[in-house]
């Protein structure tokens, strides 16, 4: 996959195949309704229909560029990317059809829109046949309710997080000082080390299991989501095979949480003697004890919802820690004060591991995580929803445009993070000491609880409906990245070395978006000891 962001795929043959499909958007010609917020639809020298303007957005989109392509057409007509468009795409069904998608990136709007409708789009449904009624792609309100007020308990910062964290930090431990130090011979895939830690802190503390068996199905589980999203059209005998593996990971995962008698075990003495952890598994433990009601299927939603813990934990806060690794090497100067901060909390431990209250001493690498969730936003689609009621948004010239109930919404964060009129013309450079608003970040106070978001900054996307990890993603990446960088300097490898300079700009982005945001061709770097000895275990 190369970074230059021009489409590499033939947009004669796209047309055609769009050209097949219904379409229940408005007709190309038409510049009422939506078709007043600016779009393609406007740009018919380039666009002459709009099969032309779907097609070229899809291959832009199997590029793992959507977003590139709607920064492009909201700079086109506002200088701007926060502004609210319209782009017809293909929406994925069992019978796909286009239907016209409005973008609402006007900040106030996308706040507020994501607020009030917390139904989920028509366009999640390529991930909802491996997800189904789970708590992220299900669009069954009552059941959505039910599930996350069960599950918000297993992410309770001091009741559940605080007592896991010993299990984070040993295994970050293991990572940095075993795996990590074992690797080191030669540059490393620092994306790919992340992927992986990420899943087995993510089965080890939240959902209670051993690490053999976390790293036993790490890669094959991670392989299986990949699969599914390439869609069914990919390989079909691919694709059954990785549903089946995805259901029974998450079956067992079910299955090792209860005890002889059926009952679900929140701390069961075998496995916290084992642990050394007062609290095992507690989302497991939720995930469990509820069965969704309000489904055709009950127990496929119960499964499909610890489907979606695994599928939602891992890549989000392992892409998080890829892209500050990235920042770092980019700035050495900035690694170094990175590592002072570490330095000085470690060395006032005295010898004891890190535990939750110490979090808040790591005022900088907050500042740095907060930045690359903005810049280098993990999940840079947002969110998408479906108007419950009408609603009025931002037209270009000001004029309030309506959006019918039922109508397809796409809220990217991605567009808000990167906007000049919301952040300054510093926007795209990397500079975590830029003035945080207080609801953006907890600036050394005690952190967790809430979801931080403003206006302009949504890189968990809005609450109610916001990220239910959070609080165990900026533990689990302050745990990993502060061992990390205790114990290494890390500087580029080819062939990330010779893209990073320019790796931020438009014309040759270095992210690939499917969902979440990879580097394109990974992250290679090498990894060097800072201290003699230091990474001996
Ligand atoms: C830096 C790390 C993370 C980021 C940036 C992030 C971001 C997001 C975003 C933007 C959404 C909304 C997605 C949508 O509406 O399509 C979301 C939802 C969700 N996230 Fe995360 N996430 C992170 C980590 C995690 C972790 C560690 C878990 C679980 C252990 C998790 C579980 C979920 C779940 C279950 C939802 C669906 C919530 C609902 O619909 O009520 N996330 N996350």
């Amino acid at each position: 996959m190369a970074s230059d962001t021009k489409p590499t795929t033939d947009l004669s043959k796209s047309v055609a195949f769009v050209e097949r499909l219904p379409d229940n958007g408005l007709p190309w010609n038409d510049d009422g309704g939506i078709h007043k917020l600016p779009g393609p639809h406007m740009l018919k020298d380039k666009y002459p229909t709009k099969a032309h303007a779907v097609a070229d957005f899809q291959n832009y989109a199997k590029d793992g560029h959507n977003i590139i392509f709607a920064e492009k057409i909201a700079l086109h007509f506002a200088n701007d990317t926060a502004i609210n468009m319209v782009i017809p795409t293909v929406i994925f069904q069992r019978r796909p059809f286009v239907d016209d998608v409005v973008v609402v990136a006007d900040a106030r709007d996308a706040e507020r829109v994501a607020k009030l409708h917390v139904k989920k789009s028509l366009i999640y449904g390529d991930i909802s046949t491996f997800l189904g009624d789970g708590v992220l792609s299900t669009r069954n309100l009552e059941s959505w309710q039910e599930q996350r007020t069960n599950l918000v308990e297993g992410f309770l910062p001091l009741a559940s997080l605080a007592n896991v964290m010993p299990i984070s930090v040993q295994r970050a431990n293991y990572a940095v000082d075993k795996r990590l130090r074992d690797m080191i011979s030669k540059p490393v895939d620092i994306c790919e080390f992340y992927l992986f830690e990420a899943m087995t802190q993510l089965h080890m503390a939240l959902l209670g299991e051993t690490t053999e068996f976390s790293e036993q199905h790490n890669v094959k589980l991670r392989q299986s989501f990949s699969t599914m999203l390439n869609g069914l059209s990919a390989d079909v005998e691919a694709w059954k095979n990785s549903r089946n593996f995805i259901r029974n990971f998450s079956k067992q995962i079910l299955e090792h949480v209860r005890d002889e008698k059926g009952d679900t075990v929140r701390s069961g003495p075998y496995r916290a003697q084992m642990t050394g952890c007062p609290v095992v598994g507690p989302v497991a433990a939720k995930l469990a004890e509820n069965v969704p009601q309000c489904v055709s299927d009950p127990l496929a939603a119960q499964r499909d919802s610890a489907s979606t813990i695994s599928f939602a934990g891992f890549d989000t806060t392992a892409l998080n820690m890829t892209w500050v690794t990235f920042e770092m090497c980019r700035r050495p100067e900035l690694q170094r004060r990175l590592q002072a901060e570490i330095d000085s909390v470690y060395d006032s431990l005295n010898g004891r591991e890190l535990q939750y209250s110490d979090l808040p001493r790591f005022e900088f690498l907050t500042k740095v995580i907060n930045e690359t969730l903005r810049l280098w936003t993990s999940v840079p689609n947002g969110t998408f929803r479906e108007t419950q009621f009408e609603e009025w948004i931002e037209g270009l010239d000001g004029e309030k445009v309506k959006l019918s109930p039922g109508t397809q919404v796409w809220i990217p964060s991605f567009l808000l993070h990167r906007s000049e009129k919301l952040w300054g013309k510093d926007a795209l450079e990397f500079n975590p000491d830029r003035k945080w608003l207080p609801e953006e970040t907890w600036f050394g106070k005690s952190f967790g609880g809430f979801n931080p978001s403003s206006y302009r900054f949504a890189p968990f996307t809005f609450p109610p409906r916001g990220c239910i990890g959070m609080n165990f993603a900026q533990m689990e990446s302050r745990v990993i990245i502060s061992k990390l960088f205790r114990e290494y300097t890390l500087e580029f490898a080819e062939p990330t070395k010779s893209k990073a300079m320019q790796a931020h700009t438009r014309e040759n982005f270095l992210g690939y978006n499917r969902g979440t945001m990879m580097p394109a061709g990974g992250m290679w770097v090498v990894a060097k000891p800072r201290r003699a000895g230091a990474s001996k275990i």
